[in-house]
């Protein structure tokens, strides 16, 4: 789970708040086409109109330098509320502030201290080496050229992309594309950075290497960032507070910790037995969910976990006992099966 060397907050401070999000909601009027010909042809005079419900009223604050996870099923919500943020989309109600700007009026101010990357986007210029989107983002940023050669050396750096920077970007792996979409999105070094799914299509060890670069640069910019995730690998491993989003709404604001106290109830403690024992004893202790002799896989309540498993051990002949806890992703998905 999350602690002290691997969580993404990096001192935070609570009173400067970031994204300020109140009451939010933003919906999306679509045309529903009718079934058949006819119902095609009825569509085209009269569409029927459909209101879909993106984001309905959803309120958050985010302090400076918090690393935060927006998580939920698909359709949930979680790239529109990122689009709103970065000013792509104008909320329908609601106030959003974002370190002083509304999003959605695009100053330059604002641009110039954001970024948004979305896993399934570029900004990188197909047919040309990378080096040359870079050299205009710094007109566009208009970064000075002292600035951009400092934090172009630091993203080469950190993200080891200095051999490829020359190489035509359709040439490359996702993965090298990814980490120079990085470099293109963070020349002008942004104070708040959206991450739409980062890791989308990555493999195992281009996830780590995002999510390694993910953290470090929250940590040593002090950067604000908000990541959008299907990847509990991800969540876990940067993240300390999660927003869980289903249906257009909030159901979880608060540390990941607590997701997991609040909904994980049970333990499964697995018993090895090192000789023949009635199992039926053990019904008196948790509900037994499988015997396969050496094997009694068993499951408690969570607080009554170390009590149950300090009986075992007295009572019974044991080799070995394990207690665990389910899985984030598990719980996750559990929770949102509740709510379908
Ligand atoms: N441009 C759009 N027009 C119409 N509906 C949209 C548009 N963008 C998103 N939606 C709908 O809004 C809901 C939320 O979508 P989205 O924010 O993309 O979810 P997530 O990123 O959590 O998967 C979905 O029902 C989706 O179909
Ligand atoms: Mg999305």
């Amino acid at each position: 789970m999350v602690d002290g060397k691997t969580s993404g907050v990096y001192n935070t401070n609570q009173n400067e708040r970031t994204v300020i999000v109140k009451q939010l909601t933003k919906n999306f009027e679509v045309i529903e086409k009718e079934k058949g010909l006819t119902g095609s042809i009825r569509s085209l005079f009269s569409p029927a109109k459909k209101t879909v419900k993106a984001l309905k009223n959803i309120s958050f604050n985010i302090a400076k330098g918090e690393l935060i996870g927006f998580i939920g099923p698909n359709g949930a919500g979680k790239t529109t509320a990122l689009k709103v943020l970065s000013g792509l989309l104008y909320p329908t109600s609601g106030f959003v502030q974002v370190i002083n700007f509304q999003p959605w009026e695009k100053k330059r101010e604002y641009l110039k201290k954001i970024s948004m990357v979305m896993g399934q986007k570029t900004q990188l210029w197909w047919d040309l080496p990378a080096i040359d989107t870079f050299e205009l983002n710094q007109k566009i940023y208009e970064i000075p050229d002292t600035e951009y050669e400092k934090n172009l050396k630091e993203l080469i750096d950190l993200l080891e992309v200095g051999s490829i920077l020359k190489r035509q970007v359709r040439t490359l792996s996702l993965g090298q594309r990814m980490r120079l979409e990085l470099v293109a999105a963070l020349l002008h070094r942004p104070e708040v950075l959206f991450l739409d799914e980062p890791t989308i299509g990555l493999d195992v060890v281009a996830q780590q290497r995002m999510r390694d670069f993910i953290y470090e640069y929250n940590r040593r910019h002090k950067a604000t960032i908000i990541l959008t995730s299907h990847n509990m690998d991800d969540v876990v491993n940067l993240t300390r507070r999660v927003i869980v989003i289903d249906n257009g709404e909030i159901f979880f604001d608060g540390p990941l910790r607590k997701l997991v106290t609040d909904y994980v109830k049970e333990k499964t403690i697995t018993v090895n037995l090192s000789g023949q024992t009635d199992i039926k004893d053990f019904e008196t202790i948790g509900q037994v969910k499988k015997v396969k002799f050496p094997e009694v896989v068993l499951v408690v309540p969570r607080e009554t976990a170390a009590v149950a498993s300090a009986e075992i051990l007295q009572s019974f002949p044991v080799s070995d006992l394990t207690v665990e806890e389910e899985k984030l992703e598990s719980i996750i998905q559990r929770v949102f099966r509740r709510s379908e």
